[in-house]
């Protein structure tokens, strides 16, 4: 029997036992891995919805302008030694986290994960952390910063060491064929999945870009301050891709879901969250930007609870306030519905003529 299928506007006529048995099949892991794509029927709607969200914001470095940046890097009284090492903080430590997360996301959870829908939007969550790589090469080049000081700070600095250990190591453990089946190794993925996405994308950046979005408020680094903005709404999306997945993966695997693990995950953020303090206070070493590192550090205790709270897990510290409204505010661009006037609509509608009548999707 015929059954008509719809995702959005898109409406398509499948064969009803075998949609039946192909959305059966589907699983996070373990499920049929299939040698097309077999999208449909959508049994994680989400990723798919977060996929079209993703495109959607789409945006190139080359298009946001650096000169009012250019002329500030290179003036000679205007900038604390400070702000210029804050800037210098942003490049280094993304230069390297990115190429991380992306690492980990394209060899690592895609690899992993079996239902294609899943693959389709961690295949756009890699390609981001790409175009954020390209953006900080974009900086460098724009105020002639030598790229081997950036590279030596991701060997030189201690704390940045230190956070690129903590991730790089829940990575490492899952590069070999894993035997998906036993609950060690569905924890393994799910400790990976809980790292990258909570502790590291959803905390361990939130420092670093709290500190930019704070010169970019002072109209310092407009240029650098808004590829900020756009990675940080990408990042929101990447925090929400891997929430879904490790909630999925939970639901799916009950068995993995036991105190001891989730005793040990609320552990791993609170290494994540002393890592990312002893950072702050190598990037703000004296008070700057109109802030001290005390407020920073507790709001990087607010924000860990928001990412615990979203899995599941208890808050660390129950009853603390946002300290800075602002950036949440900031931090929360739907609010600002003129946010992505301009380029990133050209790069929409440009999509939009291909695709006529999906834009309500
Ligand atoms: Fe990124
Ligand atoms: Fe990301």
């Amino acid at each position: 029997m015929e059954k008509v299928y719809e995702i959005g506007h898109r409406r398509f006529v499948l064969d009803e036992d075998k949609a039946e048995a192909a959305y059966e099949a589907k699983r996070v892991i373990n499920g049929r891995k299939s040698m097309t794509f077999n999208l449909l029927p959508l049994k994680y709607a989400w990723a798919y919805d977060l996929y079209r969200d993703m495109k959607a914001n789409h945006w190139e470095p080359e298009d946001v302008q650096m000169q009012k940046d250019i002329e500030l890097w290179r003036s000679t009284n205007v900038l604390s030694d400070t702000e210029r090492w804050i800037i210098m903080m942003g490049i280094g430590y993304f230069s390297a986290a990115e190429g991380i997360v992306g690492d980990n996301v394209q060899h690592v959870v895609r690899e992993l994960v079996t239902a294609p829908e899943l693959k389709l939007v961690l295949g756009r969550h890699a390609h981001e952390e790409n175009i954020h790589a390209d953006s900080l090469l974009y900086m460098i080049s724009s105020l002639g910063i030598n790229p081997h000081e950036c590279e030596a700070m991701f060997e030189d600095i201690p704390t940045i060491v230190k956070k690129n250990e903590f991730v790089t190591r829940t990575s490492n453990a899952l590069r070999r064929d894993l035997d998906l089946t036993l609950p060690e190794n569905k924890r393994l993925l799910a400790r990976n999945i809980f790292v990258f996405g909570q502790c590291m994308e959803g905390t361990q950046f939130y420092g670093l870009f709290g500190m930019i979005l704070s010169l970019y408020r002072q109209n310092k680094f407009p240029g650098i301050g808004t590829m900020f903005r756009y990675t940080l709404r990408d990042e929101s999306n990447h925090i929400k891709v891997f929430r879904n997945l490790f909630m999925d993966l939970v639901d799916e695997n009950p068995e993995i879901w036991t105190s001891d693990f989730r005793e040990e995950l609320v552990d791993l953020m609170k290494e994540a969250v002393a890592l990312e303090k002893e950072f702050i206070r190598d990037c703000l070493p004296i008070a700057a930007v109109g802030l001290t590192a005390d407020e920073f550090e507790r709001y990087i205790d607010y924000i860990a609870d928001q990412r615990l709270i979203s899995v599941g897990l208890p808050p660390l510290n129950p009853q603390i306030k946002c300290p800075l409204p602002w950036l949440a505010e900031m931090m929360d661009m739907k609010k600002e519905q003129n946010f992505f006037e301009g380029t990133v609509t050209d790069y929409k509608k440009r999509s939009s003529l291909v695709e006529t009548h999906d834009d309500d999707l």
